[in-house]
């Protein structure tokens, strides 16, 4: 009998820092313990009551398959009920324009599937979305990554970023708002790295899932957008999604914006690969176009004042962070030398009155080995007396940690 092997890219493919703790966690909750899940992006917030209405109500003699690219509907109303707001002055976004995916993940995917073949490379600003790296891995793409750094909040050098391109570069994918650093790029910014792509003949791939969750701006601002950018027309290629926004992670509603149609057609054509993304999904993501904007007021804040409860916890136990100004994220540096040993423990081992802490170490945020050894992400998602309990659960184990 001969044995079967694995391919390469299977037996190696990387696990998520983000669920690396579930197993874990999972036995920690069969046994009774209350777990506190800070270690990914699972909102608690409750999602608009027309996107549950609509599933609801959702009646038809078949459930079929719907177009490749999504219904012309969804994203006609998508073009000119949302993102009329986001591309400001420029030439409005057509239905043309979007191709509807499986959840931001599916766009992410299409988007560095058109734009790349196996051995080129893609530069990102470490710690960036771990799942960045999966997709790379999948399409046997290299991240080539430029390190940004807390003492200077995270902001990037564009300058640094050129000095990143090689011959082998394709494109330049960067979330905006950032996961997991909180910073968002101005409109100057993202001007600058347009202009890097242009010189260099580069594609940017703006993932701007969090764009509506933005702190030192007026209420119901946005995150700057890539669609906004003069000069970005042919090179852009938006990633955006019902999940954060609308609190709607398990609708896996997204989709991709891009003005250049070859990029367009390529995202299409994989999408036909597999056939079409939910006709469900789609309906409760029209429902959402008519969530009032006083949701996002009231969300908004409610994410500020949990950003605003973390950063003081810890402050109170000794530990300074960069203060997110988007997204709801916070990179942790810990008083431990393996994070995610620490992070291990916590959930396996440590209780405090019957609850315990789920973390995502950060080490698996960045391509460069040691980065990120000592440092975790918390997500925001929970109540600000959860963050508290949490804070205190943080400070026990640390004591317990370290006196074991
Ligand atoms: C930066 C970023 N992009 C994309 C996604 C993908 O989200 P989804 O596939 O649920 O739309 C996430 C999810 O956490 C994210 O944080």
């Amino acid at each position: 009998m001969t044995t079967m092997t694995l391919s390469r890219r299977g037996q190696e493919a990387p696990a998520s820092p983000i669920r690396a703790l579930a197993s874990l966690a999972r036995q920690a909750q069969d046994s009774g313990t209350t777990v506190h899940y800070m270690n990914i992006g699972q909102p608690d917030i409750e999602t608009p009551r027309g996107m549950i209405e609509a599933i609801q109500h959702f009646d038809a003699k078949v459930l079929a398959y719907a177009p490749s690219d999504g219904f012309v509907e969804y994203r006609e109303a998508l073009a000119s009920k949302y993102y009329s707001d986001v591309v400001e002055d420029q030439p409005p976004i057509t239905q043309d324009d979007i191709v509807i995916t499986v959840g931001g993940s599916e766009a992410l995917l299409f988007a560095m599937a058109a734009v790349t073949d196996p051995g080129d490379e893609i530069i990102v600003c470490e710690p960036y979305y771990t799942n960045y790296s999966g997709y790379a891995h999948m399409l046997g793409i290299d991240i080539a990554p430029v390190t940004s750094r807390p003492n200077d909040g995270y902001r990037i050098d564009p300058a640094k970023i050129e000095a990143g391109i090689t011959g082998k570069t394709r494109a330049l994918i960067l979330p905006n708002p950032g996961n997991p650093t909180g910073l968002v790029l101005a409109k100057e910014e993202l001007e600058a790295l347009v202009r890097i792509c242009q010189k260099h003949g580069l594609f940017f791939i703006a993932d701007e899932v969090y764009r509506e969750f933005v702190y030192n701006a007026p209420a119901g601002s946005l995150a700057p957008s890539l669609l906004a950018i003069p000069g970005a027309e042919d090179l852009g290629i938006v990633i955006d999604s019902t999940s954060k926004r609308y609190s709607a992670c398990g609708a896996r509603m997204g989709w991709l914006v891009t003005r250049n149609r070859e990029v367009r057609r390529a995202a299409l054509h994989f999408g036909q690969a597999r056939l079409s993304p939910g006709t469900v999904a789609q309906v409760a993501g029209m429902a959402a176009l008519d969530t009032p904007k006083d949701y996002f007021i009231k969300v908004v804040e409610e994410y500020k004042a949990r950003r605003d409860t973390l950063v003081s916890g810890l402050k109170r136990i000794g530990i300074d962070v960069v203060v997110p100004e988007g997204a709801f994220y916070l990179a942790v540096p810990l008083p431990v030398e393996d994070a995610e040993d620490f992070a291990q423990w916590l959930v396996r081992d440590f209780r405090l009155d019957g609850e315990t802490l789920c973390m995502a170490p950060l080490a698996g945020f960045y391509s460069s080995p040691e980065m990120g050894r000592s440092e975790v992400r918390l997500a925001y998602v929970l109540e600000k007396n959860i963050i508290e309990r949490c804070i205190n659960i943080l400070e026990a184990g640390l004591k317990a940690y370290h006196d074991r």
